[in-house]
């Protein structure tokens, strides 16, 4: 009998600006020896073909397998398929509503729920600027219950050189939620710059 798997992760695109996030998520762990199972809206795919060079299916191709947002019967419908958890990049507002209220009227607010429910990780890449009360107090609560609100919020004490850097640190930040630690980029060494270049000077 096959044992079940806990090296799958499950990852939803939904169509909040910033899908190159879901992708570059997918791209980091293809051929890492994580499954991941991807579900995409139709808002999702929309948005990846409007800001990315990449196409839908493109995408699904990074994924070990990919399913469709209506299929309500797919695996990851149900707690016995075992993942490491979920994460949602970019997360759109009306997802985190869907999920902050238990709808499951489509196979990611589903998915989401099923992590909920079998207490394994929820990682949120929420997306909207500015946020409203409605959006706060939806966060708020997935927050409470544990899930993990990440917005995609770039950082500057890495010094990155580009966009790509920008988007490279914040998807192994991601990944590290997950236990999982790929180094794609400089982490903090605890060295500030400044120190580093007068320490050459020296
Ligand atoms: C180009 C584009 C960018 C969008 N950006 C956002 C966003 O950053 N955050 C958000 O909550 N919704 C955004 N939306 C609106 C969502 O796509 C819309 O609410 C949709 O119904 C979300 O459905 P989904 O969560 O099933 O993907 C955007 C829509 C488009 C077309």
């Amino acid at each position: 009998m096959e044992q079940a798997k806990a090296t799958r992760l499950i990852v939803g695109i939904t169509g909040a600006t910033g899908t190159i996030f879901g992708v570059r998520l997918l791209q980091m762990l293809h051929g890492s020896g994580v499954e991941t199972h991807l579900v995409m809206s139709k808002w999702g795919m929309r948005t990846l073909t409007h800001e990315t060079s990449h196409t839908v299916k493109e995408v699904e191709e990074l994924a070990t397998r990919s399913y469709g947002v209506t299929d309500q019967s797919a695996a990851i419908s149900s707690g016995s398929f075992v993942t490491l958890g979920m994460v949602i990049a970019p997360c759109s507002m009306r997802t985190v509503a869907a999920i902050a209220h238990g709808l499951g009227d489509n196979l990611i607010h589903r998915a989401a729920d099923v992590i909920l429910k079998e207490r394994r990780r929820l990682v949120l890449l929420v997306r909207e600027s500015p946020f409203n009360e409605i959006h706060l107090e939806n966060m708020l609560k997935l927050a409470r219950m544990g899930v993990t609100i990440l917005p995609p919020v770039p950082a500057f004490y890495n010094n990155p050189q580009n966009l790509d850097d920008m988007i490279n640190h914040i998807t192994m930040r991601v990944i590290d939620q997950f236990d999982i630690h790929l180094d794609v980029m400089n982490r903090w060494d605890g060295v500030l710059l400044d120190q580093k270049r007068s320490d050459k000077e020296d």
